[in-house]
């Protein structure tokens, strides 16, 4: 009988995490002062985020300790399971294995605890009180919100207006581990009331609901940001991921052939495939495959150029591929994956062709969720299924191909079925950004 799962024991969960950026051919380009168009000195940015988080942004170190207090707490989920997708495999009747690794077992259900614990602890170590936050599918709201009140502090977060109007129970569960949300735009900060005046009716973006919660954080003093994806510091924790699943793969008897994963921010593929990246520079045959949305294309059709984070311009300018800050992308229902940026880290991957990236639809995302969730039973978050569907490329290009896909299972969907709902009913479509939206899009990009 094949071999479902892997599970390491808590004691195998690793106790540091990797900083990839040594080792990335070239470097990465360096966060720039938008003043000054120096790079970036942390003291500037010490209104918004702790001295702890900083120093992880910028370190040279290749590996960071995993606070004990922060192993605690990873514990409640972690080591994360490492499965082999065989039920699916039949049912493409391929070759290919297919493994997964299921970041959906965390508490709030997706990767994105792995770095809310991390940050709400340096947070906490510091004297901060309280934590502001954007958030677009609600992922990170909630990984954030129960990272908050594990170490006690406030919690509040602005919530993309389609994901807050799409996903009612998110809010629930934000407000279940004593968070307050508010959709964005919202009328608590100046650069939303500015928008709802200016674009009534909008969506909202990240872009925007960062613009807010950094807004909100540099007001009050006893309040910082955090940030769930795009950062250094939030890649570094993500590495555990890849981590544990290297040495999953290891005690399966496996190799990858090809890492797959969706790319929002760029946080849960390039935690998956960090720790890989030696390997492949030493000339392993190792493919990387990032994945995003056709609507929202800022790695296949975006530039690679200095870019504000945020619609109100208040980030630093991070080297990166992107849609222009500007760019308000249309509300698909991966919210997770609207964003018009791109980590430097991921950027730097593309640019030094480590990192493939792809683009797909949303249609042909959803039917690949479903039908993982009939073979595999876990029905996966929209994000996610864009992880599955490349997977599923890649099995099916050559079905007699024995290769080995490893792609990273972000987060379950459980809390997305009003996404399913609409898919079955035939209400959602698929849009390709036309060329020209996106050179307009690009055209405010700061000179530098
Ligand atoms: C389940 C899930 N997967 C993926 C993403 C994309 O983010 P990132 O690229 O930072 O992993 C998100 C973001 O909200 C998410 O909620």
């Amino acid at each position: 009988m094949i071999q479902k799962k892997i599970i390491l024991n808590e004691s195998d969960m690793p106790t540091q995490w990797y900083n990839i950026i040594p080792d990335i051919p070239n470097g990465v380009a360096p966060p720039l002062d938008p003043e000054t168009k120096e790079p970036m000195r942390p003291e500037k940015l010490a209104p918004i985020f702790p001295m702890g988080l900083l120093e992880q942004e910028m370190s040279d170190q290749s590996w960071i300790d995993i606070p004990e207090e922060v192993q605690e707490i990873y514990h409640i989920w972690r080591p994360s399971p490492l499965v082999r997708a065989n039920k699916l495999e039949e049912a493409l009747g391929t070759k290919a294995k297919i493994f997964f690794k299921y970041e959906g077992i965390s508490p709030s259900g997706s990767h994105k605890s792995n770095s809310a614990v991390a940050q709400a602890y340096y947070n906490k170590k510091e004297g901060v009180k309280r934590l502001a936050t954007e958030t677009g599918a609600g992922q990170w709201g909630s990984a954030l919100s129960f990272a908050c009140h594990k170490f006690g502090l406030e919690c509040k977060v602005y919530m993309v207006r389609i994901s807050f109007d799409q996903k009612p129970y998110r809010k629930s569960m934000m407000n279940t581990y004593g968070a307050e949300i508010v959709a964005s735009p919202s009328p608590d900060t100046n650069i939303g009331r500015k928008i709802l005046k200016s674009h009534p009716g909008t969506a909202g973006s990240l872009g925007i609901a960062i613009s807010e919660a950094v807004e909100d954080a540099a007001s009050r003093d006893d309040t910082k940001y955090a940030l769930g994806s795009v950062l250094n510091h939030v890649i570094h924790h993500q590495t555990i991921i890849g981590l544990e699943a290297k040495k999953q793969m290891e005690i399966a008897g496996e190799y990858p052939d090809v890492l797959i994963g969706c790319c929002g921010g760029g946080s849960n593929f390039a935690g998956l495939a960090a720790p890989f990246l030696t390997d492949k520079l030493e000339g392993k045959n190792l493919r990387m495959v990032g994945v995003e949305p056709a609507s929202c294309p800022t790695l296949t059709k975006g530039l690679l150029a200095y870019d504000f984070g945020d619609v109100a311009r208040t980030t630093p300018l991070l080297y990166m591929y992107t849609l222009g800050h500007d760019f308000i992308p249309p509300g698909i229902h991966a919210g997770g994956l609207r964003y018009h940026g791109m980590s430097p880290i991921i950027s730097a991957m593309v640019r030094e062709k480590i990192i493939e990236p792809i683009s797909v639809h949303q249609l042909e995302c959803f039917e690949a969720g479903v039908l993982f969730a009939q073979t595999e039973g876990i029905i996966p978050a929209p994000e996610t299924c864009h992880a599955i569907r490349a997977a599923i490329i890649e099995a099916t290009r050559d079905k007699n191909e024995p290769k080995t896909i490893l792609f990273n299972f972000s987060g379950h969907g459980l809390l997305d079925l009003s996404s399913y709902d609409r898919f079955f009913a035939g209400d959602l479509h698929d849009y390709d950004f036309p060329e020209e939206d996106i050179a307009k899009a690009t055209k405010n990009l700061p000179k530098i």
